[in-house]
């Protein structure tokens, strides 16, 4: 059985692909086998972590096109299902509504494989992400400090809770993560307000910051993760931080 993650949050550059990247690779680390699968058209996700967006991906398999099985690629940290430049027509293809459920059941095929599915998804609310949530049994929301971006993760919860009561998820929110952290009056005050925003919502979700540093976009570069790359980063540190505080949660119960 595996516990699939989606790491999602409507707006862009929040860090989402950088937290699949760094969840992923402390996984493995920590000796659980774990799958990527990126469902971004950007491609960032496969590009960064050393996968070929130019062979058979996500996007295939969502079509019914190929078995996930055969599609799955290894790169040095984790295995990763890789996002391919098709998945731009995702929104215009998959427009039947048992569509969303596309995902969930390509991933259930290879539930015994793995010990983590790590999902990183586009921003927008869409198809895909909206396949993200019903595939999932954890939404991770990564946020900046921006005047916006409460709002942004109010919507999640709200989407989230639609697709509760149509049962089709059962998705909770397991955590916020505020990323590029820094130690000024406005991460302190959105610090604050995601907090509250927690208490109302999800009291049992975590929150927890990751510092800014440089390191990170370095790692891109080099096509690793800060685990690899960049191992004692505070943004590293941070992201390990998290993995264990997920590990610890997910094998409580
Ligand atoms: N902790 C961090 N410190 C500094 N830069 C970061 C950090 N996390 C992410 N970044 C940078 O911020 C940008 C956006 O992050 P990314 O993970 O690509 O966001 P998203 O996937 O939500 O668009 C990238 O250039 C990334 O390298
Ligand atoms: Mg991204």
């Amino acid at each position: 059985m595996s516990v699939t993650i989606a790491l999602a949050n409507q707006k862009g550059g929040v860090g989402k692909t950088t937290s699949t990247i760094e969840l992923a690779a402390c996984f493995t680390n920590r000796g659980y086998k774990t799958l990527v699968v990126d469902l971004e058209q950007q491609m960032d996700t496969t590009k960064y972590s050393g996968g070929d967006p130019f062979k058979p991906g996500s996007y295939k398999v969502l079509k019914e096109e190929i078995n996930i099985e055969d599609a799955i690629q290894q790169t040095p940290e984790f295995d990763i299902l890789a996002a391919t430049p098709e998945l731009s027509k995702a929104d215009d293809e998959f427009t039947k509504p048992t569509d969303v459920l596309k995902l969930r059941k390509a991933l259930q095929s290879i539930d015994d494989s793995y010990d983590f599915i790590v999902i990183d998804t586009n921003p927008g609310r869409n198809r895909l992400l909206n396949m993200a949530y019903i595939a999932a049994d954890y939404v991770i929301i990564p946020t900046d400090a921006d005047d916006g971006s409460v709002s942004g993760i109010i919507s999640i919860f709200d989407d989230l809770n639609e697709y509760k009561e149509a049962k089709w998820t059962n998705a909770d929110v397991l955590g916020i993560i505020l990323t590029r952290f820094e130690n000024t009056s406005m991460h302190k005050y959105q610090q604050d307000v995601i907090k509250e925003l927690i208490a109302v919502k999800q009291p049992d979700a975590f929150f927890m910051t990751v510092r800014k540093a440089i390191a990170a976009s370095e790692c891109k570069t080099e096509r690793t993760s800060l685990q690899k790359g960049k191992k004692n980063s505070k943004p590293a540190i941070d992201y390990r931080r998290i993995a264990d505080t997920i590990i610890d949660r997910l094998t409580e119960d």
